[in-house]
């Protein structure tokens, strides 16, 4: 197993706070090369944050399972994420939105139409409305309309039938989780594999979830304590698209966070006129370390397309986010051709699997800490043939 750059050991030894004991263990069990990416806590200033180090599963650069194993299952069900355990994955990542009744529930959006069967269902009709969500307005089915028990009579089904017709074959057969469920799961599944398969949630909408009366951040944690898991050195990662939760939840709990870095012009929906680009600037990286101790950035942040769409070079993202102590967990890597650079496509249908393995070589020769990916096998079929390899740059 490949050891986390030397610059980002040093950072962790440097600034992180923890019994001497503990960081004595952590630094042998580094350098036997038993411990994972660490959580850097170096505040901009230098000064140590009381946060986590190590991330508590046993590789590096970790893979995460992006919505379980959403290439080869519909998304966020439990037989995606255990699909994903089953190929290696070191984390499984659920997206959560709350219901009525203030379970948190596994969904990528809360309007559920494009992923559940509830257009379908009759007794559900008059459910449909229109809403604003994040400035958007936004017409179908959504999870704060329906109790835990009225969610529970759905089934999930394929978002992308068009590129994923195999997917379709599980349509209407599982119903919705709850962050609980997958929990629960990585847990037990853990077990049953001989690993530690951590959880890497992500809050969706956390300030219109706050604007309902629904915020996440309290059920979310709870969750996490119920399960033994909101304590320093548990192999969870919290992550946000917007700032203002994160900020909360740095005041609430020791988990590692992770602030996603959108791609394109936007910008975090919860900070009208501060965009993903000033964010990943080094004043931005800076200002984020405050508060987090990774970023998520889109992966175009990391290595952009040239205008041809061919894969470009490397920006300085990795550098000078590794400088300010956080980690780099780009998104989404995914096996078909329309999401790889036209250079690793292979002929031209858009569904057909490209160059992929080349792609995430790239990424891993860039530094990267870990990636979500949509085909865990993939991405730790690369991972493990790059760390056997001698190709990670020095810090
Ligand atoms: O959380 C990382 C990645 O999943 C962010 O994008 O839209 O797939 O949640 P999204
Ligand atoms: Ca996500």
């Amino acid at each position: 197993m490949r050891r986390p750059p030397e610059g980002v050991l040093v950072l962790v030894r440097r600034t992180v706070r923890m019994p001497l004991a503990a960081a004595a263990l952590t630094s042998l069990a580094l350098a036997a090369g038993l411990a994972s990416s660490p959580v850097a806590g170096a505040a901009p200033d230098g000064r140590a944050k009381d946060r986590a180090a190590p991330t508590r599963v046993d590789a590096y650069p970790i893979v995460v399972g992006h919505r379980g194993a959403s290439g080869y299952r519909p998304e966020h069900t439990l037989e995606s994420y255990r699909l994903a355990i089953a190929m290696g994955a070191d984390y499984i990542e659920p997206d959560v939105v709350s219901t009525s009744d203030g379970v948190l529930v596994a969904r990528h959006e809360n309007e559920i139409s494009g992923t559940t069967d509830v257009f379908t269902r009759p007794e559900f009709a008059d459910r449909q409305t229109t809403k604003t969500i994040d400035g958007k307005a936004l017409t179908g089915w959504f999870t704060e309309d329906f109790t835990l028990a009225e969610l529970k009579t759905l089934r999930a089904k394929e978002r992308i039938p068009e590129l994923r017709q195999e997917n379709t074959l599980y349509d209407g057969r599982f119903p919705v989780p709850t962050l609980q469920e997958v929990v629960e799961l990585a847990k037990t599944e853990g077990k049953r594999v001989g690993r530690t398969i951590g959880v890497y949630i992500e809050t969706k909408h956390p300030t219109y979830f706050d604007s309902i009366g629904l915020s996440l951040e309290e059920p979310l944690l709870a969750t996490l304590k119920r399960a033994g898991l909101d304590r320093q050195t548990a192999p969870v990662f919290l992550q946000s698209f917007e700032t203002g939760n994160l900020r909360e939840l740095d005041t609430l709990t020791k988990l590692p966070l992770v602030q996603l870095l959108g791609g394109g012009s936007g910008g975090p929906a919860d900070r009208t006129g501060t965009t993903y680009n000033e964010l990943s600037t080094a004043a931005g990286l800076r200002e984020i370390a405050s508060y987090a101790d990774g970023v998520g950035p889109d992966k175009n942040r990391v290595i952009p397309r040239t205008a041809a769409g061919t894969l470009g070079t490397p920006t300085s993202l990795v550098a000078d986010a590794h400088a300010v102590g956080l980690l780099v967990h780009p998104y989404t890597f995914r096996n078909e051709n329309v999401f790889l650079p036209t250079d690793l496509r292979v002929g031209t249908a858009p569904d057909d699997y490209g160059k992929a393995f080349a792609e995430y070589e790239a990424f891993f020769r860039a530094g990267i800490d870990g990636l979500f990916s949509d085909n865990p096998d993939t991405a730790v079929a690369a991972r493990d043939a790059f760390n056997a390899s001698a190709q990670r740059p020095a810090a």
